[in-house]
């Protein structure tokens, strides 16, 4: 009989080290670890000590013997009207392609390679190679701009790029070459040489000596043998940039060995997925739901995934549905948002395709609000399952893990804690554990966490101990930002960022970032972005600006122009998804007397919900002003 669900956890936590040699049996090792957790520094745990792995190989090679000619990539673009299949030997052999021109290019163990690129085959096999030569990977997501770029370059400072020539968006194409020479110009570092897949979409300027086109040397190396460079468990495997409280984001890092037991052990127990199957992920490279569920995941266990670059409802909303159908998907995972893009279409687009081969639908990345859950049940007639996790962790904390025990949904909530997480809940005042049940608090997790977790903040361990290991008083546990509640059953429900992080159709976006950006135009004193309740998009950015020019203010033609200008200023800087819904521009913005912005005050009155306790407040006609230009 298998195990229950309240066993399996405890085990996790009660028998750490037994539970994870457990589950590191579910990959290959070329040296099997000597201990399971070193926690002896915390908050860094290290995670399958002495064990020396490759993720490339566990991705693909190790399914070269039993399923060569399997499917391994779908690729299919509705932007381009393409769609290609690879199979685990031809993963193999365009990895180890690209894997060679990348060493041609100078790419070695530790070497940081930066990937700017649509959802394409390419992208897939430019993150494979670099883990396999060990190389480590930082994708940025192929929807920011020159500003964003240029700072992650700085950050990481990659040997090499990868690009492409354009993406595109609901037939718009985006060209990114010239955003990502801009970045160059911008950044202080400049990478050794820069690889440019041409998709014929958008002109591609080549500047000689330092760029490449990917075509050109993919033509010297088909018949390139690399080999899998083997490191050991806690070499980082990738950073992936995230953002916070403050304007700068975090490179969040990750290891090797924690990372691919940590996503092989989720297929069968929160998925309850077998080799040969098919996972559609609908997100984006650029996201850590991407990293782990459109590539990572579903390669280890040898199952098929589908790549798909284009939009829920183009040509029309039974797009994804034709795929399912097709390509027989049996797990599909897609975000909150675009079920509410679907929804406002007819529900016969979802159903008018066979989608007897899916076994159930999860969404993650924010709040599942609870008529967006029942429509989507309704409709295709199958399991909805939310789940609750960070790019800090890389997988879910929360969630059903039907693998283990099937148990019932709870819309509203995305289930309970996950094995290998330790989850708490803190009162943000005293640090104090809240154990009754329906108690708010701070989601918190003891440390360690649990494999796959990031190990530190890139280059920069003071911050990642000062920033989610110091916000509780007295107690060195991690933060996750969120607040929650636990109901007597072990339920979570979550209620929203603790801090200045906003979560726009699924984006984690810092709203410090886009304040940054903003203040920067000649014509802004000052400005708050707050993220606004939206029936769409979960939440949208507003901007309230302080004008220099108090005279702009009052008059509706200066207001529209600069709110395009300052929008404009945006997309370049960071890119369209950072783009507020609305700049407003007011001559005073909501302060404490001691000049502290009140944040919840403005968000509550742009929310049209009361702004409660106003009396530490300095000027009121502040607020009423913002309150008139809403
Ligand atoms: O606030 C939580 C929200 O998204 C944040 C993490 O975003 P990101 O780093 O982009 O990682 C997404 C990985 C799925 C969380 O701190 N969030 C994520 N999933 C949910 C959620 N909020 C409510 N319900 C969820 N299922």
């Amino acid at each position: 009989m298998s195990e229950h669900f309240a066993e399996f956890y405890q085990r996790s936590i009660d028998d750490r080290d037994g539970f994870w040699a457990e589950q590191a049996e579910l990959i290959d090792w070329q040296q099997k670890p000597s201990q399971i957790c070193d926690y002896s520094h915390p908050p860094f745990a290290r995670w399958f000590v002495g064990g020396v792995t490759n993720l490339c190989h566990n991705a693909v090679d190790r399914h070269l013997a039993t399923r060569s000619d399997q499917n391994a990539l779908i690729a299919v673009s509705t932007e381009t009207n393409t769609e290609k299949t690879y199979t685990y030997k031809e993963l193999h052999t365009e990895v180890s392609r690209m894997a060679a021109v990348l060493q041609a290019l100078g790419v070695e163990k530790g070497d940081r390679v930066q990937i700017y690129m649509p959802m394409i085959a390419e992208a897939c096999f430019a993150m494979l190679a670099c883990v396999r030569l060990g190389a480590i990977h930082t994708v940025v997501f192929g929807g920011f701009a020159s500003g964003a770029l240029a700072s992650r370059i700085d950050d990481a400072q990659p040997k090499v790029i990868i690009s492409a020539d354009a993406g595109s968006r609901g037939g718009r194409v985006v060209a990114y070459k010239p955003l990502l020479d801009e970045a160059l110009k911008q950044s202080t570092h400049q990478p050794a040489a820069v690889l440019m897949v041409n998709r014929g979409l958008a002109e591609m300027p080549m500047s000689a000596g330092r760029d490449h086109d990917w075509a050109a040397l993919r033509a010297q190396h088909l018949d390139a043998q690399v080999e899998c460079v083997w490191v050991e468990s806690t070499h980082p495997s990738y950073i992936l940039y995230t953002s916070g409280t403050t304007g700068k984001p975090k490179g969040v890092q990750r290891d090797t060995g924690g990372y691919t037991v940590a996503l092989a052990a989720s297929m069968p127990h929160i998925f309850d997925a077998q080799a040969g199957q098919t996972f559609f992920c609908t997100s984006d490279i650029g996201w850590v739901v991407g990293h782990s569920y459109i590539i990572y995941a579903p390669l280890i266990a040898g199952m098929a995934t589908v790549m798909y670059e284009g939009l829920p409802i183009r040509p029309d909303a039974g797009i994804w549905w034709s795929l399912v159908e097709k390509y027989k998907v049996t797990h599909m995972f897609s975000a909150p948002t675009a079920i509410r893009v679907l929804k406002k279409h007819e529900a016969e687009h979802l159903t008018r395709y066979d989608i007897s081969s899916l076994k159930a639908l999860w969404l993650a990345g924010e709040p599942l609000d609870e008529p967006t859950a029942a429509w989507i049940s309704a409709a295709i007639k199958k399991p909805i399952v939310d789940n609750y996790w960070q790019t800090e962790t890389g997988w879910p904390i929360m969630t059903l893990c039907n693998g283990v025990e099937p148990q019932s949904t709870r819309f509203g909530s995305p289930g309970k804690a996950v094995y290998g997480y330790n989850v708490k809940l803190i009162d943000d005042a005293t640090g104090q554990e809240l154990t009754e049940p329906n108690q708010k608090g701070v989601l918190a997790m003891e440390g360690p966490l649990p494999p796959g977790c990031m190990q530190t903040v890139w280059r920069d361990d003071q911050r990642f101990i000062n920033t989610y290991w110091k916000s509780i008083p007295g107690r060195l546990v991690y933060s996750t930002f969120d607040w929650g509640i636990r109901d007597a059953d072990g339920y979570y429900f979550i209620l929203g960022r603790t801090d200045d992080v906003i979560n726009v159709a699924g984006h984690r976006l810092g709203t410090r970032e886009i304040e940054e950006v903003i203040s920067s135009h000649a014509q802004v004193a000052e400005v708050a972005v707050v993220g606004v309740a939206d029936s769409l998009k979960g939440q949208v950015a507003l901007a309230f600006a302080v004008v220099r020019d108090a005279n702009v203010v009052a008059d509706e033609a200066s207001c529209k122009n600069l709110e395009a200008d300052v929008m404009k200023l945006v997309d370049s800087a960071l890119g369209a998804v950072a783009r507020p819904q609305r700049v407003l521009f007011v001559t005073a913005l909501p302060k404490t007397r001691s000049g502290k912005l009140l944040r919840r005050a403005l968000q509550a009155v742009a929310e049209g919900r009361d702004p409660g306790d106003l009396s530490t407040m300095e000027d009121p006609a502040a607020l009423a002003q913002v309150q008139s230009r809403l």
